[in-house]
């Protein structure tokens, strides 16, 4: 085995989902995929690919998902151009589950007879330590690894919790989203598999069929039929997959010390573009900004900016701010952490702290655009949607507001419709 080990070449599987999932990233997933939405000035698909990267013998990576082929046509081409690594959208005509998946693309992501296949969630934040994983996967000699972290006990039923050997870590017991406590330690949703995985997709899959064909031979209990009505090429890899094999020497748990977080909601999204632009001072500082308010703005911690955006020497910006394409920021703008997405409009002296003010949007001069900042709670951190108008001097405070709308009075702790 260790011998092969230069020739053995590598792919990598990202799940993106698609437009029926991610509901709880609106309003920011009503025109934008949630897996390209920014964080850190990159399409949050963007970390995981680049991590990918860092892989040996890296082979491919595919995208998989049930999004429309051209909402990623263009930035598969540009990554693939500029890390010279095969980026490929593969499109699902119906969704197939996230293990369901995988299997329909089998003969393509087996097309370079890779030997090992990562497999990993677009919607988690954390440093993807992907080769350390592969190597202490093949000492464990199983089918799968799973990258698993330790989370609060109050919030481990939110996820895939599980039981682990102490000395070999083999994973003795899964549960997806349990109703009461197993286990603080959850699942991440990084992987990484032989090509085995497709075998034991597979039968499952048989399994399926082969139950459904009996039900239909049998004239006996037509409610039972209806109840397990799940389609044989829907196939989850935590209920069906994790939880049946776990105890049976074929999947290993690698555990993390470091961040990881889900990224299911915008509040956790800028949580997570934060924590992002914290690692790129170690990973690539040279796209941190930095400035004194002398010919450039000031900047203060972690704040990225796009080249295209323009923005006053007098303003003041972070930590944690990250500013997209063609913002315009006015003189005596003060931000902290927060997302300005494409296009907007910030006038002198508005100020914006723990808020992502989305694309097209407007701040009039004065406004101010805040939240608490608790990344947790559903107005913890405020929301505009895509063209908003805030007129000047409007304050406005925890809230949450939907495109297209004009505020000309001040709004605090609403959602407005
Ligand atoms: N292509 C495709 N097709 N992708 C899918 C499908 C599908 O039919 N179903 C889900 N996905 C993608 C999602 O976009 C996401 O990236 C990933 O697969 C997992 O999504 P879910 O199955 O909805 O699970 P979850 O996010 O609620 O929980 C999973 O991830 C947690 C870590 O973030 C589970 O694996 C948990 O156990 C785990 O803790």
């Amino acid at each position: 085995m260790e011998n092969s080990g230069e020739m053995e070449k590598v792919v990598a599987v990202i799940m993106v989902g698609g437009p029926t999932k991610g509901t709880r990233f609106r309003p920011l997933s009503f025109n934008t995929p949630k897996p390209l939405f920014p964080l850190a000035g990159q399409p949050m698909v963007h970390h995981p690919i680049s991590a990918c990267k860092r892989i040996p013998n890296l082979a491919q990576i595919f995208l998989i998902g049930f999004y429309d082929e051209k909402e990623f046509a263009l930035y598969v081409s540009s990554i693939s151009n500029e890390l010279r690594v095969p980026v490929r959208y593969l499109k699902e005509d119906k969704p197939h589950g996230s293990a369901g998946g995988l299997y329909h693309f089998r003969n393509l992501i087996m097309e370079d007879g890779p030997s090992h296949i990562f497999l990993l969630n677009c919607d988690v934040c954390c440093n993807f330590p992907l080769p350390d994983m592969l190597e202490a996967h093949k000492r464990y000699g199983g089918m799968g690894t799973m990258l698993v972290v330790k989370v609060s006990a109050e919030s481990a039923n939110q996820f895939g919790t599980l039981v682990s050997d102490p000395v070999t870590n083999e994973l003795l017991h899964y549960t997806e989203k349990p109703e009461t406590f197993v286990s603080d330690l959850i699942n991440c949703g990084v992987y990484i598999f032989t090509p085995d995985i497709f075998s034991a997709i597979e039968d499952v899959s048989n399994d399926r069929e082969d139950r459904a064909n009996l039900r239909r031979l049998s004239s006996i209990d037509i409610s039972t039929s209806t109840r397990t009505n799940i389609p044989t090429d829907f196939v989850r890899l935590d209920q069906d997959i994790l939880s049946p094999l776990s105890g049976k020497k074929q999947l290993y748990t690698y555990e993390t010390m470091d961040y990881w977080e889900q990224i299911k909601t915008p509040g956790i999204s800028l949580k997570c573009s934060g924590l992002y632009l914290a690692q790129f001072r170690l990973t690539s500082p040279h796209l941190l900004a930095s400035g004194d308010g002398t010919r450039s703005a000031t900047v203060v911690g972690d704040v990225f900016v796009h080249p295209s955006a323009k923005v006053h020497p007098t303003a003041k910006i972070g930590p944690n701010v990250s500013i997209s394409a063609n913002v315009r920021v006015g003189p005596g703008v003060r931000l902290i952490s927060c997302i300005i997405l494409d296009d907007v409009e910030l006038e002198d002296n508005a100020i914006v702290i723990n808020s992502i003010v989305g694309w097209k949007s407007s701040l009039g001069r004065w406004s101010r655009v805040q939240a608490d900042g608790d990344y947790n709670s559903k107005l913890g951190i405020t929301i505009l949607g895509e063209s908003v108008v805030v007129e000047q001097e409007v304050v406005v405070v925890n809230s949450i507001v939907l495109p297209n709308k004009i505020l000309n009075v001040s709004v605090q702790d609403e959602i407005i419709l």
